[in-house]
C-alpha cells in the first residue's frame, strides 16, 4: 500500500512570507515552477477551497461518488492525501502534490487546490476544468483555521486566540485573506460555468441533497441507494472514526494539542468570540464583503435539535 512511513517532524513551524501577493509558507512555493506548468487532463476536477471549509470531506464525498463502488478495498488502505493529492503541496514527508498526480493511475483525477482563484496553473482553464468550490463562513472557518494552526507544524504558529483573529481580519494567513478567496472564486463563478459553488453550511444541513447538487453538477447518474450509503459514510463520526480520512496517519499533525476532525459544527464560533471580538469582526465583515452578491449563513437553525442526524433520519437515511 501507499500508506507512507512518516516519522519526520519538521523541526518548527514555518514563517508566513508574501508570494506573488498571498501570504505564503514554503510548503507551498518550493515546488512552483512544476504547480505552474502542471498539465490537467481534461478529466481532471478540482476540489478547491480556503484551508478548513470541508476540503476533505467533499474530496471523499467525490471519491467515493468516482471509486467506492469499484474499489473498496483502496479506500480503506489509502488516506485521502494520497488518493486526492493537493496540488501545490511539498512537505517532503510524502511526494508533492504534482508528483503523486502525475502518478495517479484513477482517473478521473480528483486534484485538491487552496490556492485563490488567480494563482491556479492556467492549464485547468485551458482544460475548462470542473472546478468545486467549497466555503464557509469566515466566524467557523477563523476558529478551525486557529486549531489547525496550534497543532499543525507545517503551519505558522498562531499565538493565542486574539492574536490569530486580528492577524486572521488583516489576512495574514497562508493562502491570503479568507474574504478575498471566497470573493474570488465567487466572481469566477459568474463567468466559469464548469464551477460548483458549495456551502460548508448547506452539507451540514442536508448532505444528501448537496450530495445530489455535485452528482447533477457532474453528470453522474449515481443511483439513490449509493448516494444514501455515501451521505451516511461522509458523516463526521464516520469520518472521525476512519483512519484514511481523520489525518492520523500524517505526523506533522499533533491530535493532543487538537484532533483534525474537531467538532465539525456550524455555529461553535460562539463558545470562542468574545462580544467584542464579534462586533470588531463584524464590522471588518462589512467593510471587506460590501462589493460582493456572496452570502454565508453563520447559524444554522436546527442544531440544537439534532442536526444532520435529525435530517438525515427524517429523510429516512439512517
Ligand atoms: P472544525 O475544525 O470546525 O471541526 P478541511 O478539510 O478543509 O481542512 O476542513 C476541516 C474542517 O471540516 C474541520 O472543522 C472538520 O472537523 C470539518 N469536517 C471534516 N469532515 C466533516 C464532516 N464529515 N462533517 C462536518 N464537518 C467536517
Amino acid at each position: 500500500a501507499l500508506v507512507p512511513e512518516l516519522n519526520m517532524k519538521p523541526p518548527s513551524q514555518p514563517e508566513l512570507f508574501d508570494f506573488e501577493g498571498v501570504s505564503m509558507v514554503h510548503y507551498f512555493t518550493d515546488n512552483w515552477e512544476k504547480v505552474k506548468n502542471f498539465q490537467a487532463r481534461p478529466d481532471d476536477i478540482i476540489i478547491a477551497t480556503y484551508p478548513k471549509a470541508g476540503t476533505t470531506w467533499v474530496s471523499y464525498i467525490l471519491d467515493l461518488l468516482y471509486f467506492g463502488k469499484d474499489d473498496p478495498e483502496c479506500q480503506s488502505s489509502q488516506p485521502i492525501y494520497m488518493r486526492v493529492p493537493f496540488l501545490e503541496s511539498c512537505f517532503k514527508v510524502i511526494p508533492s502534490g504534482t508528483e503523486l498526480a502525475d502518478n495517479l493511475t484513477t482517473s478521473p483525477l480528483l486534484i485538491k487546490t487552496h490556492l485563490p482563484v488567480q494563482l491556479v496553473p492556467k492549464s485547468f482553464w485551458e482544460q475548462n476544468s470542473k472546478i468545486v468550490y467549497v466555503a464557509r463562513n469566515a466566524k467557523d472557518n477563523a476558529v478551525s483555521y486557529f486549531h489547525f494552526d496550534r497543532m499543525n507544524m507545517a503551519q505558522p504558529a498562531p499565538g493565542d486566540w486574539n492574536t490569530f483573529l486580528q492577524k486572521f481580519m488583516e489576512g495574514k494567513n497562508v493562502f491570503g485573506p479568507w474574504y478575498d478567496h471566497v470573493n474570488g472564486w465567487w466572481e469566477k463563478k459568474q463567468t466559469y460555468s464548469n464551477l460548483i459553488y458549495l456551502f460548508y453550511e448547506d452539507l451540514v444541513e442536508d448532505t444528501g441533497h448537496e450530495v445530489e447538487r455535485l452528482c447533477s453538477f457532474l453528470g453522474l447518474s449515481t443511483s439513490v441507494e449509493e448516494r444514501e450509503k455515501i451521505t451516511k459514510g461522509v458523516q463526521f463520526d464516520a469520518m472521525k472514526q476512519n483512519k484514511m480520512t481523520n489525518y492520523s496517519t500524517i505526523p506533522v499533525m499533533d491530535f493532543k494539542t487538537s484532533p483534525f476532525m474537531r467538532k465539525g459544527k456550524v455555529g461553535d464560533w460562539k463558545s470562542n468570540f468574545t462580544v467584542a471580538q464579534n462586533e470588531q469582526f463584524d464590522e471588518v465583515y462589512k467593510q471587506k464583503m460590501k462589493n460582493t452578491t456572496v452570502k454565508f449563513r453563520t447559524e444554522i437553525s436546527y442544531l440544537s435539535s439534532g442536526g444532520c442526524t435529525r435530517v438525515l433520519a427524517k429523510k429516512g437515511y439512517i
